[in-house]
């Protein structure tokens, strides 16, 4: 059961329309699934159900036709079960975190009983927020979560996750896996991954990036730039609550190199934009100028354009995390785990695979570690 923090928002009501679609024609989900044919023994594909809070009061129906993301052929036939979906509204902004969170534990085990037996995940898919201040801090105080839980309130729905034994998923941007978090998952047993879903752009960012590396290319400068006209990109608009994403879509390349790119400048030239234009909605578009140099340091460059579509891109994304959480879980696993690196522009947690080899190496061992007779 995939609890989902947000869940009338664009990449939210794509996955409820897909665990819907699961349940019918498994296979036209299935297929987009990395971890189709992983945990046979545990997870059955087709029993997969959606819950979860949202601001907002339409229906999720009108919700998923609001976002424009899916065809009528393909959301329509689907309208009475999706407004069976069971939803709460969230506990009042700016009140005491804790009381926040006992209004959440309450809705959970309110989910828990519509699917008796069933195994929760939370997938956060909240707007992304201004930073708390709080990644470094090791024991806040209530009062500082509060004021910390008015500008993002994740926290209150991952604490209240964690208190449940309910594994998290940080598909935001948003600093939710903060000291306090991760140190009452661990005592829980609860296994926490993030952040920031790696979807289109920074995904063939991080793919190319790896492939210069290997190839011994010196990439000398990179541009990005992203346009997309939904509320994810409205919402960017705002420099504090896009602060985190920058710095997420920004860094990896580096890392990922073992060098600073712009370093014979003396100015970082791996740059990031991020715009929007209404008039595409979902539909992302990206592009990418990559400088780089070979034998002698004789120029060449590489352009990339990624016409995406960010909800379909990002809701299978958010449901194989949901599968790797409950296997994770029910293998004993606690606390962050960075080896889902694959999945997120800043995984969580320390040696965190950055190149893509690394990355789908540590998925192979997470996998060994979820069922060693599968893999
Ligand atoms: N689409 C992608 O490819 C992608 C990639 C990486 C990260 N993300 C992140 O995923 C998140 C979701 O993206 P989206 O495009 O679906 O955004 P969205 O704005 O469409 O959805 C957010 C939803 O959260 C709801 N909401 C706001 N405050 C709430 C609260 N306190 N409690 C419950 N619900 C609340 C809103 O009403 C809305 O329905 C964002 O943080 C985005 O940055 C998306």
């Amino acid at each position: 059961m995939i609890l989902i923090a947000g869940a009338k928002g664009a990449v939210a009501s794509t996955l409820a329309v897909a665990a819907q679609t699961l349940r019918k024609a498994p296979a036209s989900v299935l297929d987009s699934l990395t971890t189709a044919g992983r945990f046979q023994g545990l997870l059955q594909p087709e029993a997969v159900y959606t819950a979860g809070w949202d601001v907002m009061e339409a229906p999720l129906s009108a919700a998923v036709a609001h976002h424009g993301v899916l065809p009528t052929e393909i959301r329509d036939c689907l309208r009475a079960e999706l407004d069976q979906v069971p939803l709460a509204a969230p506990p009042p902004a700016g009140s005491p975190i804790e009381d926040q969170v006992r209004r959440l534990l309450a809705d959970i085990e309110t989910f828990r009983t519509a699917f008796p037996g069933a195994r929760p995940v939370l997938v956060n898919l909240l707007p992304a927020c201004e930073s708390t201040g709080l990644a470094g801090c090791q024991d806040p105080g209530e009062r500082a979560m509060t004021r910390a839980a008015a500008k993002c309130p994740d926290l209150a729905y991952g604490l209240a996750a964690v208190r449940a034994g309910v594994p998290v998923v940080n598909f935001t941007p948003n600093e939710l896996e903060i000291p306090r978090v991760v140190a009452e998952a661990r005592d829980r047993g609860v296994p926490i991954c993030g952040r920031d879903g790696k979807t289109g752009q920074t995904f063939f960012k991080v793919v190319l990036a790896s492939a210069f590396k290997a190839r011994r290319l010196r990439v000398d400068g990179w541009y990005s730039l992203n346009i997309l006209g939904n509320a994810d990109g409205a919402n960017l608009m705002d420099p504090c609550r896009a602060a985190g994403k920058y710095s997420n879509k920004t860094q990896l390349l580096d890392e990922i190199l073992e060098y600073p790119v712009g370093e014979a400048y003396g100015v970082p030239t791996h740059k990031v934009h991020i715009d929007y234009y209404p008039p595409r909605g979902d539909a992302k578009e990206a592009w990418d100028v990559i400088d780089f140099k070979g034998l002698f340091g004789l120029p060449m460059s590489l352009r990339l354009n990624l016409q995406g579509r960010d909800s379909i891109l990002a809701a299978p994304m958010a449901l194989d995390l949901a599968r790797w959480m409950t296997a994770l879980q029910a293998a004993g696993r606690s606390g962050l785990v960075p080896e889902l690196g694959f999945y997120f522009k800043k995984a969580v947690g320390p040696n965190a695979p950055v190149t893509f080899q690394d990355q789908l190496q540590a998925l192979d061992g997470l996998a060994r570690e979820c069922s060693p007779s599968e893999a």
